[in-house]
């Protein structure tokens, strides 16, 4: 099975496959019978990566499993020349179990994928999604809030081209009786696909300028980065500062019980001065991604891993 995007995956896997078996390995239960012995997997990466890369790597060393890869500048333009649905074929005979796939543009994985006998992982593919980003974002909310049902959230930043929000709306769409915020400058509101998937799925939200208007009454902040500076160009032609940002006097209206998330890499808009409130929950956030993949990594491998 291919890990393309978000919504391919039901709330039943989640709760009854996935969160479960990352509870067991993050608590060291499994880890000792490395049930990934023997099994190989390769990274081909286009874009720069921290936590996706060095986590799903420290998942395999730590199942037993190996790992070696390749990063692809995206510049100069010559190294990007060889076709993406050849190298993929290339490392199709080279004895790999998985091949994950950070590429610079949308589409990329599924690019892969149609080429690929061995699973393709998205680790993320331009503006278009970022699957187990979502997997890990979700798995955090269920151990920091207790639930996934009666959720209000809210997105914020860059909606049209940051893929982590595009999975994580798609994976919240599941669970019942959510209030999504999705809170953007109106250059940078969701997309139109993701949208037509809350509709459909009767989910209710609404669309909003200012984070401000709705912190006393989140569960949860979803903050991102913006890869570029569309988010700064933006801001500059139609709002004020703090309408997009994790401050103080967002965190004076937030609830107690409330987190703040971020993938990470961060910029201005969730300052590190802050970092000292217990909500927010970023670097736990990245913490869970390990168990995560691990968990993932043991459902997608041929045989069952976890008997
Ligand atoms: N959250 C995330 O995808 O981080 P990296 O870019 O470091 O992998």
């Amino acid at each position: 099975m291919h890990v393309l995007e978000a919504q391919q995956f039901s709330r039943e896997w989640l709760e009854t496959e996935l969160f479960p078996l990352a509870e067991r390995l993050a608590g060291g239960d499994l880890v000792d019978q490395r049930p990934l012995r023997d099994r190989r997997l390769f990274w081909l990466f286009y874009e720069p990566s921290t936590r996706t890369r060095v986590s799903f790597e420290s998942a395999m060393a730590l199942l037993g499993g190996s790992v070696s890869g390749l990063e692809v500048p995206t510049h100069p333009e010559e190294l990007v020349s060889e076709r993406l649905e050849d190298r993929v074929r290339v490392l199709n005979d080279y004895g790999y179990d998985f091949i994950l796939l950070r590429y610079h543009q949308e589409g990329g994985a599924r690019r892969a994928a149609s080429v690929s006998r061995v699973p393709i992982i998205n680790a993320g593919d331009g503006s278009g999604q970022h699957p187990t980003q979502a997997m890990l974002d979700l798995f955090t909310i269920h151990q920091e809030i207790g639930r996934l049902d009666g959720l209000s959230v809210a997105l914020v930043g860059d909606l049209t081209f940051e893929r982590t929000t595009n999975s994580l709306a798609y994976l919240l769409g599941h669970f019942e009786d959510l209030r999504l915020s999705l809170v953007s400058p109106e250059t940078l509101r969701v997309r139109s696909d993701v949208r037509e998937y809350l509709d459909q799925h009767d989910v209710r939200y609404k669309e909003l300028r200012d984070l401000r208007e709705v912190a006393d009454k989140l569960d949860v902040v979803y903050m991102t980065r913006a890869h570029t500076g569309r988010l700064q160009h933006a801001l500059r032609f139609e709002s004020e500062e703090g309408c997009y940002s994790i401050t103080s006097e967002v965190l004076d209206r937030l609830p107690q019980h409330a987190i703040v998330m971020h993938p990470l890499p961060r910029g201005d808009e969730l300052p590190p001065a802050l970092d000292d409130d217990p909500r927010i929950a970023c670097f736990r956030q990245a913490r869970h991604g390990l168990a995560v993949r691990m968990a993932l990594l043991c459902l997608l491998a041929p045989e069952r891993a976890t008997a």
